[in-house]
């Protein structure tokens, strides 16, 4: 590619989503953040200008499809397109058996993590398409087991890769390609939440873990987008890539 490739990345203000920003800043891309918390955006936009990348913050609501196609104009005006877009933005909902679990909070999961992903897919593909490029879904290792007394953000995980794997069938013949990565248990601010919650549910409890491996970092996480969205993965398509220290098999 003769100048430096554009990608927008959502969630950006978060714990994966800031890994994946830096790593990429590093890698000589542009960027686009995306982020509904303007400190924690304006942050990671400062942090990724100050290795040299050229960082555009546009503010939103992932859930909004409005604001998701602004994001994707934004992108279209400055560069008139992009080859990367990691949908990383997600919220974890309540931690409650399902008989407790209160419908509100289960329609906005879905809205955040199954309807975001479709906005992002739905205005990411048209400007990939333009010079060939690589979307990638961080979904969860809550896409492919279940999980006691997270039934908002099992389903919602689940149906981002409904979404990753059909939308990779369309961009067959393409030089489009539509992957998944799948963390386990990382460090950030979302685990510590649904920890905290767990432990509310039954003291000294968390979410019950196969095994003993030390929570991923948001860095482990982020190689393997940068991976995915490298001319490397090329015949990677429609794919659920698992990092998790082994905890989906044990
Ligand atoms: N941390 C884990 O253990 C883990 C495991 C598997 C998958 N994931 C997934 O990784 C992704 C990133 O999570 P994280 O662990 O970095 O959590 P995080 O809470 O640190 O980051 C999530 C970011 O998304 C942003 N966000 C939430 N809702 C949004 C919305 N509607 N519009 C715009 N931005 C919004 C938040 O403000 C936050 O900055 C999520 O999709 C999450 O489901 C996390």
């Amino acid at each position: 590619m003769m100048t430096d490739p554009v990608a927008i990345i959502t969630g950006a203000g978060g714990g994966i989503g800031r890994a994946v920003a830096l790593t990429l800043a590093r890698q000589g891309w542009r960027l686009v953040l995306a982020e509904q918390e303007a400190q924690a955006l304006e942050a990671c936009r400062r942090a990724c200008a100050s290795l040299g990348a050229e960082t555009t913050a546009v503010a939103g609501d992932i859930g909004s499809e409005r604001d998701v196609a602004a994001l994707a104009g934004a992108a279209a005006r400055l560069y008139g397109g992009c080859q990367g877009f990691v949908s990383c933005a997600g919220m974890a909902g309540a931690v409650r058996e399902i008989s407790d679990y209160p419908g509100d909070m289960f329609r906005q999961v879905l809205a955040v993590n199954t309807c975001g992903t479709f906005y992002c897919l739905k205005y990411a593909l048209p400007l990939l398409r333009r010079q060939g490029g690589s979307f990638v879904a961080i979904a969860s290792t809550s896409a492919i087991r279940g999980r006691a007394n997270m039934a908002g953000y099992v389903a919602s995980k689940h149906a981002v890769l409904g979404l990753v794997r059909s939308s990779a069938l369309e961009c067959v013949g393409s030089q489009v390609r539509v992957n998944a990565v799948l963390p386990g248990p990382t460090q950030t601010a979302m685990i510590e939440a649904i920890d905290r919650m767990a432990a509310e549910q039954a003291p000294g409890g968390g979410i019950k873990r196969a095994t003993t491996a030390p929570y991923g970092t948001p860095d482990d996480v982020a190689q393997m987008v940068s991976y995915l969205l490298s001319p490397a993965s090329s015949h990677i398509n429609g794919a659920s890539l698992v990092v998790d220290g082994g905890g989906t098999v044990a």
